[in-house]
């Protein structure tokens, strides 16, 4: 097998499958900031700085309210998605998450707990089908990889994209008690055809911006839907896109290769379940979770005529080391970064904060999730060091 290309850093990539536009002058940018739980808040306030001084170079001026999400909403309105924050959302024209989550409310019902009440019907009600996952690791940053650093000499750069509203998630559930007395849960995996169909464009789109290689997931030995899923992809791959290299993987030997050899991936595309299970394994692959972004798009248009969209760092609220200043800025940093490329349009200004936080990590600035021992920095410290190189 050749050797990969050197990653650029990719954290993203021009073009989302739904718009290809033009960058607009004098945006007015209005984002719903939904900082959430733990070190979201610490997090956020790290990012906001950054994200503000990447638009004012581009002259862009952003207006932004924020709102209470997850255990900050069961605390403050009784549910952890208020109806409040779900109109200042719908208002917006895209969403900037933080994190939610915390010990304080996992004694709540499965279906009232920050992740599954906040994260699940903002995705279902915004239509945010396509959750696209960029898993980098810099060469800078080799050793923050599980992975032998000589089974990836060149680091990693692969990005997972993952359907995000249908599948087990969202199909048909229930537990019922049965005339013998024993108790049956069911829950019900659905695919269409033409969800398959727009998450492959998408995937065609970021593979055409990428290595042209495109890898899709699925249990067609075993599952209908994977069934129709791999026999959609390909009818679409080969009508819209014959120059992107496809091939197609069982989802367990996708999860062994990812270890094997994770530089050999350039676009994952899988259903919402299997693409929940290697989005976690990719991240950890990768290094930090600390370091890594996501951005949840969707069919709806905002104002500027772009995909709405929700954008969250990876990792969780991490309880742990909340209120320390500890806690990784970069995820968040790279969050607004997605923003700016899928939800408005603003490659440069993305691309310019990409860049920032490749420096501040080659210049040795490290927080302690990616220090191994080395002498880190806070939080605070950390953005300022991404928004000096900016
Ligand atoms: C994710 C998370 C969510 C999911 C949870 C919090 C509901 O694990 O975004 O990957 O399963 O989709
Ligand atoms: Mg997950």
């Amino acid at each position: 097998m050749a050797a990969p290309p050197a990653p650029a850093f990719r954290l993203a990539f021009p073009g989302n499958g739904i718009a290809l536009s033009h960058a607009q002058k004098n945006m007015q940018l209005h984002i719903a900031i939904l900082p959430g739980d733990h070190i979201g808040p610490e997090v956020m306030d790290a990012a906001l700085p950054v994200l503000e001084a990447a638009l004012k170079r581009g002259g862009h001026t952003l207006r932004h309210s924020t709102h209470p999400v997850g255990g900050a909403g069961i605390d403050a309105a009784g549910k952890a998605l208020p109806d409040a924050t779900l109109a200042a959302c719908a208002a917006a024209d895209a969403i900037l998450f933080g994190s939610v989550g915390g010990p304080k409310w996992e004694s709540l019902p499965p279906a009232e707990q920050p992740e599954r009440a906040a994260l699940l019907p903002l995705r279902k009600h915004f239509k945010l089908f396509a959750n696209i996952r960029p898993g980098l690791l810099p060469k800078t940053l080799l050793g923050a990889s599980p992975i032998r650093p000589e089974r990836i000499p060149e680091g990693i750069d692969l990005v997972c994209i993952r359907e995000l509203t249908g599948g087990l998630y969202f199909g048909a559930k229930h537990t019922t008690t049965l005339p013998n007395g024993d108790t049956e849960a069911v829950d019900t995996m659905v695919y269409r055809k033409s969800e398959i169909e727009r998450i492959t464009d998408i995937a065609i789109t970021t593979a055409r911006a990428r290595r042209g290689k495109l890898l899709s997931v699925d249990k067609a030995n075993v599952l209908e839907c994977s069934v129709l899923w791999r026999k959609t992809v390909a009818a679409r791959v080969a009508a819209t896109a014959p120059e992107i290299e496809l091939s197609h993987m069982y989802v367990d030997n996708a999860a062994m290769q990812l270890v094997r050899s994770p530089a050999s991936f350039d676009v994952l595309l899988t259903e919402n379940m299997f693409g929940d299970i290697l989005s976690d394994e990719m991240s950890v692959v990768c290094g930090s979770l600390g370091m890594l972004s996501s951005a949840s798009i969707g069919a709806e248009k905002n104002r500027h005529g772009h995909p709405f969209g929700l954008y969250e760092p990876a990792g969780g609220s991490a309880p742990d080391i909340a209120g320390k200043n500890l806690a990784n800025p970069c995820a968040q940093i790279l969050s607004a970064a997605l923003m700016l490329r899928h939800s408005f349009g603003l490659h440069t200004e993305a691309g310019a904060i990409d860049a920032a936080v490749q420096r501040a990590v080659a210049d040795g600035f490290r927080t302690a999730d990616i220090a191994f021992g080395n002498p880190s920095v806070s939080t605070t410290e950390m953005a300022k060091a991404v928004l000096e190189r900016l």
